[in-house]
């Protein structure tokens, strides 16, 4: 059966148990929500339309996801699966294959799907289905002596001998929309919950004929759903060790797979190593051979070939070239450009600034709204005043030009190609190239001076 496909995900539920303000699906696992994830999955199937149930008062998260390619349909209330799936039917063309999916299971794997859509035709049913050690709240498949599926029993509704089935319904299934909607149209509520149980569709199904045909998915957690805040911390750690298992066959070096977290995209070169605690999130491109330091953390960054980061650096929005090296606790904000050979050492921040080839600032610096030359040496504790309290302004700093410590430029200022400023001045106007130039009081001795020293006591008596 060729038949083009149509993605139902549904979303509706309210999500109680996770005790928060936020919408269920609206949680995020790695840098995504619940629902992004599923939809993402859901788009590298090329179905023709994917439509999304949510509920009364999911404004947010219709607003939130707006983004995403989906078709938005509202179900008031929440009378079951079954009557979430009805309110969708209206916009599915009856030659379709249907494929149900949840918006709170988020790491469903496109592999397994695929193997699931796979098995529907005109005249069978595919079913997700998976042997649990525990199977406590899950619908139970019920099967004859030859292994045929004859129903799917929810727990509630389950007799003792139905309750040690451990074959569950993960609730994931695919068919062909011509029998989805003649078996909704027959669906009751006469059940302990009192709800439209989608899972009833599986009953009508072998009573018309149509096989139902299970798989299983490869690993557990993808058919997990999201209930409260720990099964979502159990699938971040899941998500998470995929991600790391990912680049390590990449060939990248993890010192230790389960304290890496990765938010966002992440591509790297060859012979890269990171170490233990270190977050990426949003765009990072690393190099070749690049290596990162312990607790540190990188956001929408490129990172160059042989770039080192040593341990506690902060990184964000910045272009780092090769052979840089960064920190230990150095902070790259925003717009921060580092040219081939530079380096950021400790407790400097540098902010929208840019730093030439083989630069150094390497000691207790703050280098905002600047650009700077090539080989500049910039001594410790130097701070670019860039801001009047009203405006930030410029510093320019010539190649070659040598800054002593402890000097404040007061922008806009620059510094020409040679300059050497003497430590600890402040310069408010431009200092020529190639001449030394210091602001500095003079130094005086008092002699014949004496330290105060500490009173006698007294004690009276
Ligand atoms: C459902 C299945 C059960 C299966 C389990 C897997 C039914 C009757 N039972 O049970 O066999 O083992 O999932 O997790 O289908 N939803 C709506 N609208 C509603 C009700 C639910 O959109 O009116 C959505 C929820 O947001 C959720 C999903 O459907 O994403 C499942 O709903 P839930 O109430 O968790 O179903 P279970 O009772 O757990
Ligand atoms: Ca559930």
């Amino acid at each position: 059966m060729q038949n083009s496909l149509s993605i139902v995900i549904l979303a509706a539920g309210q999500g109680t148990r996770m005790k928060s303000a936020l919408p269920k699906v609206l949680h995020r696992i790695g840098d995504k929500s619940l629902l992004e994830h599923v939809v993402r999955t859901a788009q590298s199937l090329a179905a023709t339309d994917m439509h999304v149930i949510y509920g009364h008062g999911g404004e947010q998260v219709r607003q939130t996801l707006a983004h995403l390619p989906v078709n938005w349909v509202l179900q008031e209330q929440q009378l079951g699966t079954g009557h979430a799936v009805q309110q969708v039917l209206p916009h599915i063309g009856a030659h379709q294959r249907v494929l149900i999916l949840y918006g709170d299971v988020p790491l469903i794997q496109q592999s397994t799907l695929q193997r699931l859509i796979d098995k529907v035709s005109d005249d069978s049913l595919a079913l997700l289905t998976a042997q649990l050690h525990d199977p406590t709240g899950y619908g139970r498949i019920v099967r004859n002596d030859r292994g045929e599926v004859l129903s799917i029993v929810e727990e509630k509704d389950a007799s003792p001998a139905q309750r040690k089935i451990r074959e569950i319904n993960t609730g994931i299934l695919a068919l062909s929309a011509q029998w989805l909607q003649q078996w909704l149209a027959r669906l009751g509520n006469e059940n302990a919950q009192g709800e439209y149980y989608l899972t009833d569709i599986i009953a009508m199904a072998v009573s018309d004929g149509v096989n139902i045909k299970t798989t299983a998915p490869q690993q557990i957690c993808e058919i997990e759903g999201v209930n409260n805040k720990k099964q979502l911390a159990e699938l971040e750690r899941a998500y998470q060790m995929q991600r790391a298992e990912q680049l390590m066959l990449q060939g990248v070096t993890l010192r230790d797979p389960a304290r890496l977290d990765v938010r966002g995209d992440v591509s790297t070169g060859q012979d890269v190593e990171i170490d233990v605690n270190v977050i990426l999130e949003g765009k990072v491109e690393i190099g070749n051979g690049v290596s990162i330091g312990a607790n540190s953390i990188i956001k929408d960054s490129v990172i160059g070939d042989n770039t080192v980061i040593k341990s506690h650096c902060h990184i964000e929005g910045a272009s780092v070239a090769a052979h840089c090296q960064i920190g230990p606790y150095a902070r790259l904000r925003p717009e921060t450009q580092l040219a081939e050979h530079a380096r950021i050492g400790n407790f400097v921040e540098v902010k929208k600034s840019q730093i030439g080839i083989n630069s150094k600032v390497n000691h207790l610096s703050y280098i905002g709204d600047t650009t700077m030359g090539k080989d500049v040496n910039i001594g410790a504790g130097t701070i670019t005043c860039n801001y009047d309290g009203a405006n930030k302004h410029q510093t320019i700093i010539g190649d070659n030009a040598f800054i002593g410590s402890d000097t404040q430029l007061v922008a806009p200022v620059t510094v020409g190609t040679g300059a050497t400023i003497g430590a600890g001045s402040t310069i408010t106007h431009d200092a020529p190239a190639a001449q030394l130039t210091l602001s500095r009081s003079e130094q005086k001795t008092r002699k014949g001076w004496k330290r105060p020293r500490k009173y006698e006591n007294k004690t009276s008596e």
